[in-house]
């Protein structure tokens, strides 16, 4: 068993997930737990996680230092490597910030670090995401990497059995990072087991939960609640109720996509149109969280509209089913130390009102798992390769108010941006696509005259975890027909602007 201290990372559960697909058995426990969970169960290995603070932050979580002479190896990561280096006398401080790739340049000197480095090149890409900087590590480390800013970047102390990486080797696009994980796994003298994931257990699990009751649940067309309603329609057939609620923030296409899904699932279900009733509610609302919780609270009261209809023929809801998987958890706060990067709809803002228990069957789950869990449960691939559409939808795609007129604009850019993609044969490798009203006016002429229109930014990227996303290298020509069609046919858009920042630090959203 591995033993994972959780400092509050955002890849907390990503570092469990890679290293149970290698085959370990992961528990997570808190900076608090960790010296007296590891005295106890013995783990064959330790993993300290990153974290959002300073180690040096008033109340910024620390461990037990007793848990340095148990003796036990651990893999020190980000924010873990610079609590090991300031408990034993390195020293860190508030240096140069990397966030983003970076070019790690292999150099180990001792056997075990280069058992530690088995199968990686001397260069290869990884990811950086880190404020402060260990500018002198403690005595009886020595460096097996560095990079262009971080001489320690890699390191290793023998006697200790501590392995300490200022980089991500759990993001996707840390190059190798499965093989450090691996690696660090045999030093620990850990023997693979199979990790396939199990539907049925899932499954069981739900028709427990729910035992006779009902499950009102909602599907929006996207991978997340089209896997989890699949799911509970396997477990508990015509006792679960989907809703598809038409708020006019969804994509066009969107209605008939949940009608083919509710007629597969073999379920009948509730379409709602209240896209009047989101606008009004809208109004005026400007702040992101705002417009967010708004979005959020409206779609619980919808939900509990349809409920009471069903609890007035007779039946016993007890469950509110949501697609909720976990990167929306950790993006809202879902661990001890993890910092709050905004409410996902689905997770915060739920009114305490609601009277109804959350059934989330793939909220333990990442994006790409809950696509091979829909997979392993034969639905179409249209229905599990589709890029995810935010719950808030073109409400967080458009800076400021929206208005009736804006999300037209929208729509209307977001339809050319997929049609121009799909005729390129571009829209397969793309994770996610959309063009975000930016609410910055630029000046423009179009005929003789000028204007101020509004900037529309593109944002088109790649990932597969969703925790890490690099900008797609879309061929000019593409950008080109884009930009010319969005300009030409979107009234008053005075230009196309590509966005090119990387997740982290940017987030996929703009909002
Ligand atoms: P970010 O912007 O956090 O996006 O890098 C990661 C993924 O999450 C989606 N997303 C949301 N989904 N409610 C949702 O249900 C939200 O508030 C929300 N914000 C972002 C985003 O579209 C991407 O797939």
């Amino acid at each position: 068993m591995l033993l994972l201290v959780d400092f509050g990372s955002q890849t907390a559960h990503l570092i469990a997930r890679r290293l149970r697909s290698l085959g370990a058995k992961v528990t997570i426990v808190t900076p608090e737990e960790a010296y007296e969970s590891a005295s106890v169960h013995k783990p064959k290995g330790i993993i300290f996680s990153g974290g959002p603070q300073s180690v040096y932050a008033d109340g910024s979580p620390k461990v037990d230092t007793k848990i340095y002479e148990l003796g036990i190896p651990i893999l020190a990561i980000c924010y873990g490597f610079q609590l090991v280096a300031r408990d034993l006398g390195g020293e860190v401080v508030g240096g140069k910030k990397e966030y983003g790739p970076a070019e790690c340049q292999m150099s180990p000197s001792t056997s075990s670090g280069q058992a530690i480095s088995k199968g990686l090149s001397n260069n290869f890409v990884v990811w950086m995401s880190h404020g402060d900087e260990i500018v002198k590590l403690p005595g009886g480390f020595v460096t097996v990497g560095s990079t262009e800013h971080v001489p320690f970047s890699f390191a290793i102390d023998e006697t200790r059995k501590i392995i300490g990486l200022l980089f991500h080797p759990e993001v996707e696009h840390t190059e190798h990072g499965d093989v450090i994980l691996q690696n660090f796994m045999d030093y620990c003298g850990i023997i693979p087991e199979n990790a396939k994931i199990d539907t049925n257990l899932i499954i069981q699990s739900i028709r427990e939960s729910v035992c006779k009751s009902y499950v009102i649940g909602a599907i929006s067309g996207g991978v997340d609640s089209t896997v989890a309603g699949a799911l509970v329609a396997k477990a508990i057939g015509d006792h679960f109720i989907p809703v598809y609620v038409e708020n006019g923030l969804m994509r066009e296409s969107n209605r008939e996509h949940v009608e083919k899904i509710f007629s597969h699932l073999g379920v009948r279900a509730d379409i709602v149109d209240c896209e009047t009733e989101m606008l009004e509610k809208l109004q005026g609302i400007e702040d992101p969280e705002e417009k967010r919780k708004t979005i959020g609270a409206f779609y619980i009261e919808v939900f509990e509209r349809e409920m009471e209809k069903h609890v007035k023929d007779g039946k016993d809801i007890q469950f509110l089913m949501q697609g909720t998987i976990y990167s929306d958890v950790i993006e809202s706060k879902g661990t001890k130390h993890a910092d709050k990067i905004k409410s996902h709809h689905n997770v915060g803002g739920l009114p305490e009102k609601m009277k109804l228990k959350l059934l989330e069957p793939v909220r333990e789950f990442y994006k790409d798992e809950v696509r091979q869990i829909g997979t392993l449960l034969g639905l179409p691939s249209d229905f599990v390769q589709k890029q995810p559409f935010p719950g808030p939808g073109y409400g967080v795609r458009i800076r400021g108010e929206v208005t009736k007129e804006r999300l037209e604009k929208e729509k209307h850019a977001d339809r050319i941006l997929l049609e121009e993609l799909e005729k390129a044969g571009l829209l397969d490798q793309v994770f996610i696509s959309f063009p975000v009203m930016t609410g910055a006016d630029s000046v423009a002429v179009k005929g003789d005259g000028r204007f101020f229109g509004e900037v529309i930014a593109l944002r088109v990227v790649e990932s597969r975890d969703v925790m890490t996303a690099v900008w797609s290298r879309l061929p000019y020509e593409v950008l080109q027909r884009i930009s010319s069609r969005i300009v030409n046919e979107v009234t008053e858009v005075s230009r196309v602007v590509y966005d090119i920042s990387t997740k982290p630090p940017a987030t996929m959203e703009w909002e």
